[in-house]
């Protein structure tokens, strides 16, 4: 194939993505390892970010054996290595799921008093969260202000499903199951790296020249260059002086005086 397809080809094709997994304090944190798992499964290369909250539900080794690589939680835990900065330049995309109320709330209002929150306000990459959490937490006034205040930034909230919550609650809160948040993730991937199509009046007004490169063609043989040649004196006599009959007055007949040419236009 060559080159120059492979390239095009190779700009859209999918390929294998640096995803933060940010993991916060929500009973849905059990949940994290299979998204962890599907993002690999599919190619991604994946860091694990979990709050002090999400370690008080899941373990540390846990995620750090799904993930592939140790997790952090706090700013000081690698201080060297600047990974409040580094996490989030690193990331392509961020992922946090489960994302609890207290979470939502700490990004909305830019705090960055963990690794995660911190990620959150250092990255340029898409962000996508999937809330989990009781239904009354997720109808609250502040919570609803946090979700629009984060839609509004350009981040995806995936909405909660509903149905039995923790304890004997019921109703809209529950983290959907990983392979639609996974599945919603990747799309919001993919149209990050996609580039948009232009407009459909995008070049209304414009004016464009086209070029098709140069062309090349033999000189018109007959009468049309005569009006052209006989005032010069050219082809309208044979070698012998004689004048020429129209018709062989042209290129060919010019040739054998030596004056035979092509031209070059575009
Ligand atoms: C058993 C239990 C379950 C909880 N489940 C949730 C939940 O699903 N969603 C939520 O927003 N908070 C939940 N919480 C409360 C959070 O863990 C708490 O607000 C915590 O501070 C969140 O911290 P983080 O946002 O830093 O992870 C739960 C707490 C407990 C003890």
């Amino acid at each position: 194939m060559n080159p120059q397809t492979t390239r095009a080809r190779d700009a859209y094709a999918p390929r294998a993505r640096r995803v933060v997994v940010g993991v916060s304090g929500s009973i849905a944190a059990y949940k994290a390892p299979s998204i962890i798992r599907l993002l690999r499964a599919a190619g991604h290369e994946v860091r694990t970010v979990p709050t002090a909250a999400a370690l008080r539900f899941i373990g540390a080794p846990a995620l750090a054996a799904v993930t592939g690589a140790p997790v952090q939680s706090g700013v000081f835990d690698d201080a060297a290595a600047v990974a409040h900065v580094q996490m989030g330049e690193w990331a392509e995309l961020v992922l946090v799921a489960p994302a609890s109320a207290d979470l939502l709330a700490r990004a909305a209002t830019g705090r960055a008093d963990d690794l995660l929150t911190a990620t959150l306000l250092t990255t340029t990459a898409p962000v996508v969260m999937a809330p989990a959490m009781h239904t009354q937490m997720w109808n609250h006034p502040a919570t609803r202000h946090n979700v629009d205040t984060l839609r509004r930034r350009g981040v995806t909230i995936i909405d909660p499903d509903a149905g039995p919550l923790t304890g004997t609650g019921h109703g809209a809160g529950r983290l959907p199951e990983p392979e639609q948040i996974v599945a919603r993730a990747l799309d919001v991937l993919e149209a990050a790296h996609t580039p948009a199509a232009p407009a459909p009046d995008a070049l209304a007004g414009r004016h464009l020249v086209v070029s098709a490169g140069g062309t090349r063609e033999p000189l018109d043989r007959y009468a049309t260059w005569q009006p052209l040649l006989r005032p010069t004196g050219l082809c309208d006599r044979d070698r012998r002086g004689r004048p020429r009959r129209p018709r062989h007055v042209g290129v060919g007949a010019c040739r054998a005086g030596g004056t035979g040419r092509a031209a070059r236009t575009g």
